[in-house]
Parts: C-alpha cells; structure tokens; sequence
C-alpha cells in the first residue's frame, strides 16, 4: 500500500497519514530492511480497535472474579461452566471456547496433570488439594480478549503451592520483559529462566498468540526461547502471554478420546496464568488479567 502524505491513514482514524501511521511505518520499513522481523498492519491495532478489546476485557475480567467468588470443593468443572456461560451472555457478550473449533462448553477447566484444554463435565469434581486453571475467553461486540487465573482447592501440597506461584511469577515476568521494540523472545527468554531456576519446564507446543480482532491471531507467542529473537514488538499489538509450567518434563499429549484435553506426559503437575496484554508507546499494559 503506497499512501502520499496528505491521504487518510490507513488504519481508519479519519487522519491524514502524514499525521497519523507513517513515522510508525517508516521506523517499521527500516527495521525490516535491517532484516528484523516485523509485524504486518492487520496486527496492529487502532484506538478503536483497543477501546473495544478492552470493553471486552472488562467482561472477561468479571467473568474470572466471579469465578474466582464462586469455586469451591465439591463443585464441578460442569458448575464453572455454568457459571461463566450464564455471566457472559447476561453481559451481552459470548463465550469465545463455546463451538470454537468444536470445543463443546463456554470455558476450559484444567486441573493438576491437565495442561490445559480441559472440558467441563459433570463427572469431574474439584477436590481437596486440586489445582485449577480456569481459562476464560470473551467476545464482545466483535473483539476478544483471553485470561486465565489458578485456583488452589483445599490444602494444596507444598510443591504444587509453589508450581502455581512460579507460573505467576513466570507470566509477570513476561509482562515485564514486554516493551515497544523489544522482541517476542525477550518474553520466552525471562519465562524459561524463571521456570527452569526453580525445577520445572515450559511447555513448548502451545503458547500465546495475538488476540482481538479474532481468538487466535499473530504471532505465536513461545514461552521459551532467546532475548533479541523473534517479532519486533509495536505499539498496538494485543497478544495474550499464557505460560503453562511443568512440574517435570514438557512433553505433553492430546487426549484420543476428546481430542481437546492436554495433558502432561509424565502425570506430573502443570500451572498456567494467562493476561491478555497492549504494547503501548510507553511500555505495556495488561487488558484482561
Ligand atoms: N483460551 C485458550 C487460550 O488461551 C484457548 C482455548 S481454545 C478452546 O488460548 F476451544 F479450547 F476454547
Ligand atoms: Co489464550
């Protein structure tokens, strides 16, 4: 697309371009002559675009509270459903798991040697010493937006108490390491380093991914890899950052039956949070936590 200065910018702000994307293009230009790996424009997003990712967040958000309220032992997974279903649709919004690639319910449930992908059911119970991701995901008015919190049952054993807090701390150091012109493997980078100090390792065949303008957009976001690798990040990207942290090995398997349900290999336990995050001019923010 070859805009002249005095053209409306492309991105749908009603500006000119000379007075809106095209410092922001010719930075991009350059960096990619350079050989850096760039984002294309559709995953850069606009004011527009961001206010209605974050609207949708603000019912993603509620969703996790009231959740986060409602969990207790004895429940099922099936409960959870529930609960988030009919919160969602009350809010005018839908739930984005519900028929997504087949996906039967409105919310994944995962708990202890489940990954992540679990589906609610009403043969599943939370238990004493259970940990619980609960990952929940929102369309509203046309926009997404992703999150997912853990949930500790009961008493938890020591060694999965500390799984779950080094998942946490694993995802906010990624937030941290997320700055404009940084790179993506800055993220992967500080997350191995945290989980594989502490014992555990990232699973590496699922990740995060953009987010916004559908479920699953650009680019993979791996949760392992290399400072200074990977896609620049630019103000305007939405992507979710979702490390899902092993107790032992990161091998995991799908499940032949459901064909959705992730679990690890070696039975041992998996943590996951997941935030929905903006690269901003600034820094970052988180949108959906
Ligand atoms: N919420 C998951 C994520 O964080 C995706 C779930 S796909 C579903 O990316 F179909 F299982 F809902
Ligand atoms: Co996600």
């Amino acid at each position: 697309m070859n805009l002249n200065r005095n053209d409306q910018c492309w991105c749908g702000s009603g500006k000119k371009y000379k007075k809106c994307h095209i410092e922001l293009d010719e930075k991009l230009d350059s960096l990619r002559a350079k050989g850096f790996h760039i984002p294309p424009r559709k995953l850069i997003k606009n004011k527009e675009q961001i206010e209605g990712i974050k609207e949708s967040a603000k019912i993603n958000n509620a969703v996790l509270d009231l959740v986060q309220e409602k969990i207790k032992i004895g429940m099922s997974t099936e409960e959870i459903d529930k609960i988030v279903h009919d919160f969602t649709v009350n809010s005018g919004a839908i739930p984005a798991p519900l028929n997504y690639g087949g996906f039967p319910k409105s919310v994944c449930v995962s708990i202890n040697d489940v990954v992540c992908h679990g589906i609610p059911s009403n043969d599943t119970i939370l238990q004493e010493g259970d940990i619980v991701n609960v990952d929940v995901s929102t369309i509203y008015n046309g926009y997404y937006s992703d999150a997912s919190r853990m949930f500790m049952i009961g008493n938890v054993a020591e060694e999965d108490r500390k799984l779950v807090r080094v998942a946490k701390e694993c995802l906010e150091k990624g937030f941290e390491a997320v700055r404009p012109w940084g790179f993506l493997g800055d993220i992967g980078a500080v997350i191995q380093e945290h989980a594989e100090v502490n014992g555990f390792s990232v699973v590496r065949s699922f990740g995060g991914h953009g987010v916004g303008l559908e479920f699953h957009e650009d680019p993979f976001v791996a949760h392992y890899g290399k400072k200074g690798e990977g896609m620049v990040l630019v103000p305007g990207m939405v992507f979710t950052i979702e490390p899902m942290i092993n107790q032992g090995d990161y091998e995991v398997f799908v499940d032949e039956d459901d064909d959705w349900t992730v679990f690890t290999e070696d039975g041992g336990y998996s943590a996951q949070w997941e935030y929905t995050v903006l690269v901003t001019e600034e820094g970052a923010e988180i949108i959906a936590k």
